[in-house]
């Protein structure tokens, strides 16, 4: 089922075809085929979680922002339903033929929208918000957290990969290409919320300290029941390879000042 959602108003993601954040990792990563890993090891945390909560039980799931619905090929088999949500018309039409492709339409309701103009009767018991939060208005990530509270079934979990900053503080950056590669250049709140729509190619970033986004879940109501970080940019732990992610996360003050991107599990 697909539906169309109110006031999206042409929005269009910056990063077109996800050119930036593909030349980023190629740039950053830490070594041949880590960013992928890196992920993959977060997505089966996310899986087991699922499991240990809800059992055998086929979920209802909420995969908000979902791009070209790459999340939905991973998590389908866990879902009785998935309502799956993205603003940008292109990444959405990509979602829907993923979705006929794998024969999926009665299982997946596709809604062209943003979440804080969908009303939907489907209480999920679980939210999915994959890299999404970073790209998305200052003022807009409390009302993002109360909805997404608001629309959970009791003891749901809520699950948000993000950017995260390795300081005490949140911190902006814009992203953008400069004789092919990539500028991460620091930037105030005001201007990232300038350019959160641009049509110049400009990724606008929010990294989030876990000491502030923590206490935010944590004021709308949910329990933190795991965090862990991923994409480590530090070289000089590539010796580590394979362990590095589990080295870095068994650290708790080193935890906190590397890894690109955060993983926080919270429960209604
Ligand atoms: C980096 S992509 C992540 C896509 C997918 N979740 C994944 O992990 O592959 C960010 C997506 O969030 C969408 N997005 C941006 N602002 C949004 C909002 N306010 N509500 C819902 N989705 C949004 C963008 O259109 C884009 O497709």
């Amino acid at each position: 089922m697909y539906i169309m959602g109110k006031n999206i108003k042409g929005y269009k993601y910056p990063d077109f075809n996800d050119k930036i954040t593909v030349t980023l990792i190629g740039e950053r990563e830490i070594f041949t085929g880590y960013w992928e890993k890196s992920e993959k090891n977060i997505l089966n945390l996310i899986k087991n979680q699922i499991k240990s909560n809800f059992g055998n039980k086929k979920i209802s799931l909420m995969d908000l922002g979902c791009g070209d619905g790459r999340l939905l090929t991973e998590f389908e088999k866990y879902c009785e339903h998935i309502v799956a949500l993205e603003p940008d018309k292109t990444r959405f039409d990509r979602a829907k033929e993923r979705v006929e492709q794998l024969g999926l339409e009665d299982k997946i309701t596709l809604i062209n929208g943003f979440l804080r103009n969908v009303s939907t009767n489907i209480k999920p018991d679980a939210i999915l918000c994959s890299h999404v939060l970073q790209h998305v208005p200052t003022n807009e990530v409390s009302v993002i957290l109360n909805g997404c509270y608001n629309l959970l079934n009791p003891h749901g979990l809520f699950i948000i990969n993000t950017t995260h900053s390795r300081q005490e503080r949140d911190f902006y950056v814009k992203s953008y290409f400069e004789n092919d590669s990539i500028i991460e250049e620091k930037i105030n709140a005001k201007e990232f919320n300038e350019l959160i729509v641009n049509d110049r190619s400009i990724l606008p970033i929010h990294f989030f300290s876990i000491k502030n986004f923590s206490r935010k879940i944590m004021e709308t109501g949910f329990e933190i029941i795991d965090w862990r970080i991923f994409h480590v940019l530090n070289r000089r732990l590539s010796y580590l390879k394979e362990e590095v992610d589990d080295y870095v996360n068994n650290r708790q003050e080193l935890k906190k000042k590397v890894g690109r991107d955060l993983l926080i599990i919270a429960r209604k």
